[in-house]
């Protein structure tokens, strides 16, 4: 039998599950995800749970690393994941210790290294996308400057953050940017002689920031590169879940970031194995997964799926859904296992609809997480968003449910 789940509503967290807030946050605002939640719904959550220091919360999709840096604020340990390079540079230099002085002397050597009379043409070569987002000197001059930053004398942690700083001014100059979860083709007028005073804004910012807040520098936050479809901890190792999967909404993070990923981490092809590698939520994703002879489709997924077939929904996007939730399943089944008992799970999830159908991705992430052996403590309706242009010409304006899916270990597998 289909369970039914009520749904209340919360209005006042809707503005903490966008990520507009982060950008006039000290350090957060170094690098924001199209997706990013806020600080505030972490702390929120760390509060109502009575986090502290004896726990430690996982984040297995990290994103731009809100997580974490949230619950550094907090003096709460916490551990983080993501599939993407660009976010794991993103959440490790947001969540580091620095010397102030060391990275004001490394800066001063990288501003002495920057010789725009040497930006003629880039050192290697670089996939079309890029070349056709920073045309003319644009691309030999990040280039060169990426290279600068590589051999400057100080620490990995110094370099990558100078390595961001740079990523984080790409958009003022790239010809292909992200618009909401997609990547815009836009005329750009930033010349590329304002670059070394643009990264000067951008560094003096970020110096800033680490002098206008007083952080906890123990070495409890850490952000790796995993799938979180396969976490590499030990069973029963976290007391709190806050994380935020991507939504089934065709959005493809190695295209939003494209021009981001090749610039500085990798080449054509490694970026397409990424692509197909990620979590199902675009077409394009064909990832290798674990076993899952455990896992069985809900049935409201099954009338769903079969719904959208009879309405002639493109094949791949079926097939993405029916990835999707498979997905969900393999990362609820790890969150299940490396959860301590009484573990509190906060998912951030947004439903989809195709068709003029309803996807109600909370509701069946409530049911696959009960499958998995966690418990459904409340699903609360933060914020309704609009659906696509398309969609609203062929089927009329029907906002779709932005959910926080709280769940829990139970004390025992039986209780
Ligand atoms: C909605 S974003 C997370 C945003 C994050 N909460 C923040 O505040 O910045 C989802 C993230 O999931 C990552 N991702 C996609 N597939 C993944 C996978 N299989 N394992 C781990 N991370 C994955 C994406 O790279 C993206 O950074």
């Amino acid at each position: 039998m289909t369970p039914a789940y009520e749904i209340r509503r919360l209005d006042g967290w809707g503005r903490w599950v966008t990520p507009k807030a982060l950008r006039s946050r000290p350090i957060h605002r170094w690098y924001v995800f199209p997706h990013s939640f806020t600080s505030r719904l972490v702390h929120g959550l760390i509060d109502q749970w009575h986090l502290g220091q004896a726990d430690t919360i996982i984040d297995p999709f990290a994103g731009a690393g809100t997580t974490l840096l949230a619950a550094k604020e907090k003096g709460v340990p916490a551990c983080g994941y993501d599939i993407s390079p660009v976010a794991v540079l993103a959440a490790r230099v947001k969540i580091a210790n620095y010397s102030k002085q060391r990275l004001r002397c490394a800066w001063q050597a990288l501003q002495d290294a920057i010789d725009p009379t040497s930006w003629s043409r880039p050192a290697k070569p670089y996939p079309e996308l890029v070349n056709r987002a920073l045309p003319g000197k644009l691309l030999a001059a990040f280039d060169s400057i990426a290279q600068q930053i590589a051999e400057l004398a100080c620490s990995r942690a110094e370099r990558d953050f100078f390595r961001l700083a740079l990523l984080s001014i790409v958009p003022k100059y790239s010809r292909a940017v992200a618009s909401g979860g997609w990547l815009k083709w836009v005329v750009q007028r930033s010349n590329v002689r304002s670059i070394p005073s643009t990264l000067r804004h951008r560094v003096a910012e970020m110096l800033a920031d680490l002098d206008s807040v007083r952080l906890p520098r123990r070495a409890e936050w850490r952000v790796k590169m995993a799938d979180a479809r396969e976490l590499p901890d030990r069973a029963s190792s976290f007391s709190a879940v806050i994380t935020s999967p991507p939504y089934p909404n065709r959005h493809d993070y190695t295209r939003v970031f494209g021009v981001e990923l090749m610039l500085q981490f990798l080449d054509w092809e490694a970026t397409r194995q990424l692509r197909y590698q990620s979590f199902h939520s675009h077409p394009e994703a064909r990832p290798q997964r674990p076993c899952h002879a455990d896992y069985q489709p809900p049935e409201r997924l099954l009338r769903i799926t079969a719904c959208l077939k009879k309405k002639g929904l493109e094949r791949k996007i079926v097939r993405m859904l029916e990835g999707y939730f498979l997905d969900m399943h393999l990362c609820l089944r790890e969150i299940e296992r490396v959860c301590r008992p009484k573990a509190r799970i906060a998912l951030v999830l947004g439903n989809a609809q195709y068709c003029g159908v309803r996807i109600p991705v909370d509701k069946l992430t409530a049911e696959i997480a009960e499958n998995a052996g966690l418990g459904c403590d409340r699903l609360l309706a933060v914020r309704y968003r609009g659906n696509s242009a398309q969609q609203m010409g062929k089927f009329g304006r029907r906002p779709s449910r932005e959910t926080i899916v709280l769940l829990s270990k139970p004390r025992s597998r039986n209780s």
